[in-house]
């Protein structure tokens, strides 16, 4: 309770010398333990899958393979400027062998599980996605634990096998397991400007991990945080959570219900059309080699056949000059 207020108060501090308007912040939604274990219901929020209130935090999934859990907000923010503030732990037994993540997300469809950090994928919103898994396979220029936004309108899957960074509009690297204390994540969406701060060290020290402007999101969607276990885990536990309400002087309140969600700046393109599996690609290639094959031994044999008639034709003009 004391790190949660303590957090606020600073948050609103930091706010202010960031902003040269006052802002007046208005707190929703917070929720902060001891939980009640067992009973699995929180005023405002909702549980999903594997989700379930441990003592000191809502357990998003244990240190168990394959789980999925998520919390949503039950109320749509209606705000245009708005902030996220989540402490969140994410620690297991695994010292390399690990994963998945979490996700924060500003979604249309809440509490709907899928594949992307335990939620939907195609998800329409804002996802802000922490992926521990150092995926040695995948080509990528960042170290993991990483950190990557991206703002979809529901066109889009989520290439987790990859980079999972396609339409990325920002990200960073940054220390999330195992830590003794922890981490802390702060989500500023004011006047179409997102910027993400980090606490990783437990000791009230922000650092920004990026800042985007022109990224245009509607009102009207669900403020939630999900977790996803592979084949290896963590126990990804959300240890208090802070939804503000920004309420900016003289800015008249836009309906922006109707918008669909857009990033003016990508750092890394989307990825269009799903890539072929290794065993299609293959199938593919080798069937076009097969033809390739086909059409050049038609080709060969018709060249004989022709080399053949024409010799044989220069023998009979042969033998009819001799006689
Ligand atoms: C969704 O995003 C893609 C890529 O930015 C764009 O081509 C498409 O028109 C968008 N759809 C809508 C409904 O805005």
């Amino acid at each position: 309770m004391r790190t949660s207020s303590k957090f606020l108060t600073i948050f609103s501090a930091f706010l202010c010398v960031l902003t040269i308007e006052a802002i007046v912040v208005k707190q929703e939604s917070s929720l902060y333990g001891p939980y009640e274990a067992g009973t699995g219901h929180l005023a405002y929020w909702g549980l999903s899958g594997s989700a379930h209130l441990a003592e000191t935090a809502i357990r998003l999934t244990p240190d168990e393979a394959a789980k999925q859990g998520s919390i949503w907000n039950n109320y749509a923010i209606l705000s245009n400027d708005w902030e996220f503030h989540v402490q969140f732990h994410i620690h297991g037994k695994g010292v390399h062998l690990n994963g998945n993540g979490l996700a924060f997300w500003y979604a249309r469809d809440p509490l709907t599980p899928g594949p992307v950090f335990g939620s939907r994928d195609y998800f329409s919103g804002l996802g802000i996605f922490i992926d521990t898994v150092e995926n040695a396979a995948a080509p990528h220029n960042h170290r993991h634990p990483y950190l990557s936004a991206v703002v979809n309108n529901g066109s889009f899957p989520y290439h987790h096998d990859e980079q999972g960074t396609a339409g990325q509009i920002g990200g960073c690297h940054l220390q999330a397991r195992n830590l003794e204390w922890p981490s802390k994540i702060a989500i500023s969406y004011i006047s179409d400007v997102l910027t993400v701060f980090l606490d990783t060290q437990g000791t009230e020290t922000w650092t920004q991990c990026f800042r985007a402007v022109g990224v245009h999101l509607p009102t009207g969607y669900f403020l939630g945080v999900s977790a996803n276990t592979g084949e290896y885990s963590d126990n990804h536990d959300i240890v208090a959570i802070t939804t503000l309400d920004n309420i900016i002087p003289d800015k008249i309140w836009e309906d922006r219900s109707y918008l669909v969600p857009y990033a003016e700046y990508l750092e890394i393109p989307f990825v269009a059309e799903p890539p072929p599996k290794a065993e299609e690609g293959e199938a593919t290639s080798s069937s076009l080699f097969g033809k390739a094959v086909y059409v050049g031994g038609i080709a060969v044999v018709l060249y004989v056949v022709y080399a053949i008639f024409k010799k044989y034709k220069a023998q009979k003009k042969e033998r009819k000059h001799r006689s």
